[in-house]
Formats: structure tokens, sequence, C-alpha cells
């Protein structure tokens, strides 16, 4: 039962994300049904909000908390790295190597629709280091220097991508299938352009706008994944590996300007510098659970030792067409 059934308060600190301690002794998912309204409401108001004090015993409780706080949980469509799947819509944190940096990032920015929301939940909190790191798109996109966003809100944004079997997301992985004339069709439906390489290999490049409106609360963001998905965010020596090994277009992702220029590694360091001077970081204790509201705020994930169990629920699908992109969405 639990101790109290009021409405329960939200702990706004400069420099910490919005947490609401979650004071009961009953089910968390009972908990998240009765407290849906706050949470959202929360969240459509500061972006994001970092639940704290559930007792979540493992996956099956995280799933029901996922659930009692989306509407809808959705598909992890064209990821760039694998996750591992605990069940429909209830996926591992994306696998990456854990001593490197997670860069600033909206979930799936370059798809057709994207999660409006996204769920994190921690399980085991890692030894050391591995916050996830939250900025304000909004804001982001006031700092970045004009002639910058400019020059991308007029042309908008470009994802290649070439799937090799030795690296990155596979075929199948990507795309839920390695037939060609599945994958060739997802490719056309989705505004992708794509070419079939004489190894058996897939190069795709999407363009996409780079400033977009909340269909909401209609505050013009910075959403897209310009900065992390660049070779220049790479760690370089497994760039200068990767160049070699598949020449400069092979790489398994890249991001250029939307006519095609190359983005420059000086402006990939603007776009993280001021990312990082809008960070607010959450250091994860197990059972934590928090909310992002994925238009309105970008996510990153530090470096860690240890193991450290997350589990992820992208929600609430929005559709790029209803934000009012400032560069035509083509392939
Ligand atoms: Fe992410």
């Amino acid at each position: 039962m639990p101790l109290s059934s009021s409405t329960p308060h939200i702990h706004l600190s400069p420099g910490q994300p919005p947490l609401l301690r979650a004071e009961f002794d009953g089910d968390p998912a009972d908990w998240a049904v009765r407290n849906r309204d706050t949470l959202r409401t929360a969240v459509a108001e500061h972006g994001q909000l970092l639940v704290r004090g559930l007792g979540l015993s493992g996956p099956d409780a995280v799933a029901s908390v996922f659930r009692a706080c989306a509407h809808t949980l959705m598909a992890d469509p064209e990821p760039f790295a694998p996750r591992r799947t605990y069940g429909e819509g209830l996926y591992s944190a994306t696998k990456w190597p854990p001593n490197q940096q997670m860069c600033m990032h909206h979930e799936v920015s370059y798809a057709l629709d994207f999660p409006g929301l996204m769920l994190f939940a921690c399980l085991e909190a890692p030894v050391s280091g591995g916050a996830t790191g939250l900025a304000d798109a909004a804001a982001v996109l006031d700092a970045l220097p004009a002639d910058l966003t400019k020059r991308f809100e007029q042309e908008g944004w470009v994802l290649t991508r070439t799937y090799h079997d030795e690296i990155g997301a596979s075929l199948a992985e990507a795309f839920g299938t390695d037939d060609r004339d599945a994958v060739s069709a997802y490719c056309r439906s989705h505004a992708i352009d794509f070419a079939w390489q004489s190894d058996g290999s897939l190069r795709t490049r999407q363009h996409r706008g780079a400033v977009l409106r909340h269909p909401v609360d209609g505050r013009r963001v910075w959403f897209n994944q310009i900065a992390f998905l660049s070779e220049w965010t790479m760690d370089p020596e497994v760039r200068d590996y990767l160049v070699e090994e598949y020449g400069a277009e092979g790489l398994p992702f890249n991001t250029l300007y939307g006519n095609g220029d190359p983005v420059g590694e000086d402006v990939v360091r603007v776009l993280n510098e001021v990312y990082e001077a809008h960070t607010v970081r959450v250091g994860w204790q197990a059972c934590d659970v928090l909310l992002v509201d994925n238009i309105r705020t970008a996510h990153s994930r530090e470096p860690f030792e240890g193991p450290r169990e997350m589990l992820a629920a992208l929600a609430d699908p929005v559709r790029l067409a209803d934000c009012a992109p400032t560069a035509g969405v083509s392939a």
C-alpha cells in the first residue's frame, strides 16, 4: 500500500535533472499508473525527469513501469549499433565500447518516425562513470554560432551509412532482415537513397532537417546526429583503421552538410563543446528511471568501468513531417 497518496514533489536543483523521489512500498507499476499524469506533466515542463526509489526487481518490472509511463512502446528503427532485446519494445542500452563516450544525440533523429519519449532504467549501476548526460536542444540551438545553424537550417544534414559484415550494425540488425529486396523496399519507403556495392555491402544516404519545431510546445530545437555520427567523433585510431580498410566513403556512418559537403573537424568540435557546456548529468543508482523528451533533450553516455545494466525503451513515436523540418526530407 502506498504510504501517501499525495502528489509527489519534484526537486529542482541547478545543474541537476529534475528529481522525483518515489516514497512508497507497493508495486512500482501501480505507483507509475497512479502518478502517470504527474510524470508526463513534469517531462513536458522540464524535458526530462529522474525517478528514484522504485523497487525494480528485474526487466519485467521495468517493462511494466515503462508501459505505465508511455502511450506506446515502439521498435528501434535503423539502429547504428545493436541492442539486446528483452521483450517487445524493451531493449538494453546500445552496445558501445565502455571506455568510449557516446556523444550527445537524439534517438534515431535520422528516421522519418522517431520516439517522442525515451525511457531508461538502471538495474545495476557501474562501479565508476557511466553517467547519462542531458542537454536542452533549444538552448543548444541558441548557443551555437549563427552562421553554422543558418547553413544547417537551410540545407539540412545527410547521414551516410555503409553496412559491412565485419563492423557496425548488420543489415539484419538495422532493418530486421538481410533480404535484399526487403531492405531495398524499406529504403524506398523511408526516403533513404541506397546502392548495393559489388562486394555485397550496402551504402545508404538520407537527408533530414537539422532544426525542428517541437510538435507540442513549439520550441525550435537542434535535433540531429551531425556530431555523434561524424567521423570526427570516432576514436582517431578507429577512424584511421576504418578509412584504411574501407576507404573514406565506406565508413559505417558519417555526416555531411545537406548539399553533400563534408563537415569539418572544427565544426564537430564546436558542436560537442556547446553540448558539453549545456550538459547536466545523471549519476545512476540501481532502480532509477529516467524519462526524456527525445525532441527537447539530447542524451549521451560517459565511459564507465564495471558492469552497467541498463534497460531502454523508445516510446510515443512522432513523425518528422509533424515537426516542421526546415530542410525538406529527401533521399
Ligand atoms: Fe541513445
